[in-house]
């Protein structure tokens, strides 16, 4: 086959695989896909994106310069039949230093950034830092706001403009939290505290993850960071700090409100209970099917070591069963009577509840707000 046909087919063979590539690329758009670190809202998570970016854009134009000389080499220098023999060279020492010294610059240039954003991760920041403790179950999250005195689970609510100082550890095996879009990954792990922080610099909600191994439902170990306005933050504080433990030891409480009362029903609560007969039906359901023996209804003054997450505000929380079932109410009936169908392996056991008696207790739930 002639050379130059050869050459003319390669080219017409590049343009097809050219476009694949770039269909391959525009693929790979953040859009579809909330749970990715390409897009950060956070102080942190812009350190970590401009190393990564830094290290793209050498990398990108290493790739063109070699594989650019390498193409140029194949065509400009391809043998034809009858060339004689070629030039032999052995060594040559002006080649080898730039070919050494250009990447030991370049590895320079990246480990500069690189460990300047190791330093700044690690230290602990500075300014009025909201404290919060997340603590890693199988398979759920635990966040403790110690200066407010309130627990919650799975839903994390923070305010946007503000540094946010996390302390973690683990209560069983080894976890590691990952939220995005805000920050890197942190491993938990039971008797050691981890530390991580970030200021989110916008509102709404966003996918986190457990990213270690950490037993059968690991994939489902997820949780949501709802970032809000300071003001929004404010009220919801000021909110769960009402859902306390019932006022029960004050006044000798009329027979039919004593129905409504458990060891951690919230005050708030039981009024919204009185009013519908299936969220009463549905409380006395909570105390006697034993959900009252895993989970927390209080926010404020919460008991700690459950095994179940804490349910005080689970009525308002956009998702139930560890971030990963959106809280809807068919969802919420489906998973209280068939948690192993829905997540098998978890801790909560199938508690033999009837389809009615799971509407109770979605009713009962859902004013939980
Ligand atoms: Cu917890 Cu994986």
């Amino acid at each position: 086959m002639h050379p130059r046909n050869a050459a003319a087919r390669l080219r017409a063979g590049l343009v097809p695989c050219l476009c694949l590539l770039v269909l391959a690329i525009a693929g790979c758009s953040p859009d579809g896909y909330p749970q990715t670190a390409l897009r950060p809202l956070s102080d942190f998570a812009r350190i970590g994106d401009h190393v990564q970016d830094q290290t793209l854009y050498w990398a990108l134009g290493t790739f063109v310069l070699v594989e650019g000389a390498l193409l140029y080499a194949i065509f400009r220098f391809r043998g034809k039949p009858g060339d004689p023999e070629p030039r032999q060279v052995h060594g040559n020492t002006a080649i080898e230093i730039v070919w050494t010294v250009i990447p030991a610059l370049i590895l320079a240039a990246i480990a500069v950034p690189t460990l300047k954003g190791i330093f700044l991760v690690n230290g602990k920041p500075q300014g009025q830092l909201l404290e919060v403790e997340v603590v890693g179950h199988q398979w759920w999250w635990e966040f403790r706001y110690p200066e407010y005195g309130i627990v919650t689970a799975n839903e994390l609510v923070i305010p946007a403009g503000r540094t946010v100082h996390f302390t973690e550890h683990s209560v069983d095996v080894v976890h590691s939290w990952w939220p995005p879009r805000f920050a890197g990954k942190r491993d938990v792990f039971p008797g050691r505290e981890t530390r991580i922080w970030f200021k989110a610099d916008s509102t709404g909600l966003y996918p986190g993850q457990c990213a270690e191994f950490c037993g059968i439902q690991h994939a489902r170990m997820a949780f949501h960071i709802r970032s809000e306005t300071p003001e929004a933050f404010d009220a919801w504080i000021a909110h769960m700090q009402t859902l306390g433990p019932p006022k029960a030891a004050s006044a000798p409480a009329p027979a039919a409100a004593d129905s409504l009362r458990t060891a951690s029903a919230g005050a708030s609560v039981q009024q919204e209970a009185q009013g519908d007969p299936l969220a009463a039906q549905g409380e006395t359901l909570f105390r006697n099917k034993g959900c009252i023996g895993c989970h927390s209804l209080q926010a404020k003054g919460a008991p700690t070591a459950l095994i179940g997450p804490n349910l005080a505000n689970v009525g308002s929380r956009a998702y139930i069963a560890a971030g990963w079932l959106k809280n809807t109410d068919e969802n919420l009936e489906a998973w209280i009577q068939d948690p192993q169908a829905l997540k098998k392996g978890v801790l909560m056991p199938n508690l033999g509840v009837k389809p009615d008696e799971a509407k109770a207790l979605r009713a009962y739930l859902r004013a939980h707000k």
